[in-house]
């Protein structure tokens, strides 16, 4: 008999969660707290004003970076899905929002790998200061071995391939363990241990000689720089970033909570926890700087400066005249390595979970198919001469119109074309402690797009007008413009792509459970 009756689908895999709040808290903070926060952030607000910059700054966290965690939130768990399964609930039109996320999350999580695998061959260089009496020449020239202009040639640099390659081992392992085992246990450990380390590094930083007249600079306030429309712009560009919003993170980790959680409340936590790193690690940056400037008897302006210059080239000077360098070294390139970790998972998840959800995939296999595919990429383009232009060229093109577009088509879209705030607000007010009313409508719908259309106009105005950096046209092309072209290209190529019979989209039993318990609250 049993041979006759059809074959039964296999019932449907359960979504896991985040076993409680504070562990779903922890890694939305650890995703936040990443490079940003230790290297860009620091001059940044050296950059805007100093101590002034600390108001638009602030406007910004609250009128565009926690409106839009909200956002985010509120699409995630009440659609519970990845990206563009949540997109897809929301309105079917709206599932290439999704796929364009999870394609900005390849591009980052292909070379945000690459600056780990440099921070962790530093913490070890920290020992012997291999970098000797030239920390530029050996980084850009010993270690990396970057080629004289930006090319073809794929020159294999073993120094940076191997690193990456135990990076990406590890990065895997946590993966293939899930959300539980895998993603809750990383942040679980890291964070606190990153905290720690941090927290010793800036008081090692604030006990150097020189310390006072680098916090000096950072904090002096130039209050006409709040006149200036660059500098407010600067201070949303960064939160966005900083925060992890707007490409997928959020919409994901948010999927994985339980259905009654307060998810307001949290986003405060997370919102001001990044913040209040960030903030520390502008002390801390800028105490060292201090010392730097004051052993090299110039001002903290000639020594300043932000990204991959901070990081490789002056704080290894840092580490090779402070007392106590190695410790420092370890400190703060450690630190890197962890708040780069807890930040790369995140950005992993957000294309695992899409696989998962569209193809009906169990954890293990897509995690191993997706995370093996990203580091093979990571491998093949940026261990080379020329990976240091591609990483520079990709970092710029894919904030500016992968991450800044995608968020402001998304708001769009959400808020304007197919007006969802309404429903997305009356979600977040029937389970979260924090309210929200009118007022964050008002900020997505208008503040945030406003924001967001100077940011992007900016950022076209000057790619445009100038080729990126002075680097070849056709590499700029290809890498930078083609790139950007191509993720919205192969967002709508993927929503074409079939969901699996056996996908959630098709059968998930307990977003039908959740859809019937909303609609009986709602007749309340
Ligand atoms: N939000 C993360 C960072 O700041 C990605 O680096």
């Amino acid at each position: 008999m049993s041979s006759s009756s059809p074959a039964r689908p296999a019932p449907p895999v359960k979504r896991e969660t985040f076993s409680s709040r504070r562990l779903f808290i922890l890694s939305a903070i650890g995703s936040a707290v990443g490079l940003g926060n230790i290297w860009r952030f620091p001059y940044i607000a050296y950059d805007n004003g100093g101590g002034a910059f600390l108001i638009p700054y602030l406007v910004a966290l609250l009128t565009a970076g926690i409106p839009l965690l909200f956002l985010d939130y509120a699409v995630g768990h009440k659609f519970r899905g990845s990206a563009p399964l949540a997109y897809r609930r929301l309105h079917r039109a709206a599932e290439p929002l999704g796929w364009w996320q999870v394609l900005v999350c390849f591009v980052i999580a292909a070379y945000y790998a690459v600056i780990i695998a440099w921070a962790l061959m530093y913490t070890i260089f920290s020992f012997t200061e291999a970098w000797g009496d030239d920390a530029e020449g050996f980084f850009f020239g010993n270690f990396l071995g970057v080629a004289e202009a930006p090319g073809l040639g794929f020159d294999f640099i073993p120094s940076v391939f191997f690193p990456l390659l135990l990076i990406w081992a590890a990065v895997i392992l946590i993966m293939v363990a899930g959300i539980r085992k895998g993603i809750s246990r990383a942040n679980a450990v890291l964070l606190p241990l990153l905290v720690a380390m941090f927290v010793l590094l800036v008081i090692q930083a604030l006990f150097l000689p020189g310390a006072a007249q680098g916090l000096n600079a950072f904090f002096t306030p130039d209050w006409s720089a709040l006149a200036d429309p660059s500098v407010w712009a600067a201070a949303y560009g960064h939160i966005f970033f900083s925060l992890s919003v707007g490409y997928g993170i959020m919409v994901t980790y948010s999927s994985y909570l339980k259905r009654r959680t307060d998810l307001t409340g949290s986003g405060m936590v997370v919102a001001f926890s990044n913040s209040g790193f960030e903030i520390l690690a502008g002390i801390g940056v800028f105490a060292a700087l201090g010392f730097m400037a004051q052993a090299a008897g110039t001002g903290v302006n000639d020594v300043v400066t932000q990204g991959i210059g901070l990081a490789f080239v002056a704080f290894p000077t840092i580490v090779s005249q402070a007392p106590f360098g190695a410790v420092m070294g370890v400190l703060f390139f450690g630190s890197l390595v962890f708040a780069g970790i807890t930040s790369l998972i995140s950005v992993l998840e957000v294309i695992v979970a899409a696989v998962q959800d569209k193809l009906g995939w169990g954890r293990i296999k897509a995690s191993l198919v997706v995370s093996i595919l990203v580091a093979a990429v990571s491998l093949a383009f940026f261990p080379t001469a020329t990976g240091l232009y591609l990483l520079d060229t990709s970092d710029a093109f894919v904030n500016s119109f992968g991450i800044t577009l995608g968020a402001l088509v998304t708001v769009v879209v959400l808020a304007w074309f197919l007006r969802k705030l309404p429903l997305l607000s009356a979600h977040l007010n029937r389970i979260s402690t924090v309210k929200m009313r009118g007022t964050w409508m008002v900020l997505v719908a208008a503040v945030v797009p406003l924001a967001l259309i100077y940011m992007v106009a900016n950022e076209f105005i000057s790619k445009i007008s100038t080729t990126y950096e002075g680097y070849p046209d056709w590499f700029v092309g290809v890498f930078g413009w083609g790139m950007s072209a191509a993720l919205v290209v192969l967002a709508l190529v993927l929503t074409f792509i079939p969901w699996s019979r056996s996908s959630k989209a098709h059968d998930d039993p307990e977003y039908d459970a959740v859809v019937e318990e909303d609609a009986k609250e709602t007749a309340l």
